[in-house]
């Protein structure tokens, strides 16, 4: 059943939570901070045009509508980081060690636990508003495991999480680690860094049809994601490189 309750927009099937937040908010305006869940969605998106697919009631499907005014353009991946930890804080909190694969992606050890879809509105050069879409594999067991291996909260812990207390936690993370980039971007940086899954260790990766390996050596200020290889350090932003699995 739909219901609304509070900042909280409950739904049992939908397309995406990402476009009925982006549909209601050009149709009525919304709240800051209002979250948009659903227990499936027919055309969930995933990241450069897949799709995201979840059994029915199983995982958190969520969209929160965000706007950190504070954001500058070229500072955007900001966003990305800050939601990136608040899910590693809030898997923290259950015992489950996660690591960030730039640029959207929470593992844990080689397997891809939490997807992230983050899709900003400009004005100029102003950020409008940020639409934070997270796909977190809670109570779901059985996987198409491709190309990177999936898991979830149960399958590492062997027991059921309540989605609504896991959905509360990620809010109240979330909105701490928004205010921290909005005010001391420098902390989310470190946190990030140190959260980077392969940080100093040699990863193979694809620009264009050539694949090369390198020593990952961290992401900047801009998102873009440094690889030292031996002829030189190469930075490239989200769409130029695919990190292989290995
Ligand atoms: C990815 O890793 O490809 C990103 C997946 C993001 C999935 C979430 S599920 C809730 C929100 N609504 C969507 O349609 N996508 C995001």
């Amino acid at each position: 059943m739909n219901s609304t309750i509070g900042n909280i927009i409950r739904l049992s099937v939908v397309d995406s939570t990402n476009i009925y937040t982006s549909k209601k908010l050009s149709q009525f305006g919304m709240n800051e901070w209002t979250a948009v869940v659903a227990d499936q969605q027919t055309l969930g998106k995933g990241q450069r045009g897949k799709q995201w697919h979840s059994q029915f009631g199983k995982n958190l499907l969520m969209s929160v509508y965000v706007k950190p005014r504070a954001i500058k353009h070229d500072h955007q991946f900001l966003i990305s980081a800050a939601s990136g930890l608040a899910i590693i804080k809030t898997l923290g909190e259950y015992g489950i060690e996660g690591k960030l694969k730039w640029p959207n992606d929470v593992l844990v050890g080689d397997a891809k636990i939490c997807g992230l879809l983050i899709e900003n509105q400009w004005e100029k050069n102003n950020l409008e508003c940020s639409i934070i879409g997270i796909g977190l594999n809670m109570n779901q067991i059985e996987f198409n495991d491709y190309p990177w291996k999936a898991t979830s909260m149960t399958k590492l812990k062997s027991q059921t999480f309540d989605l609504d207390e896991v959905l509360e936690k990620v809010i109240k993370n979330l909105k701490q680690l928004m205010a921290i980039a909005e005010s001391k971007p420098a902390i989310v940086w470190t946190h990030y860094q140190l959260a980077l899954y392969r940080l100093n260790q040699e990863i193979k990766f694809k620009t264009g049809d050539n694949v090369l390996e390198g020593i990952l050596k961290g992401v900047n200020e801009s998102g873009a994601i440094q690889i030292q290889t031996e002829r030189e350090l190469h930075s490239f932003v989200n769409g130029e490189v695919k990190l292989m699995r290995t």
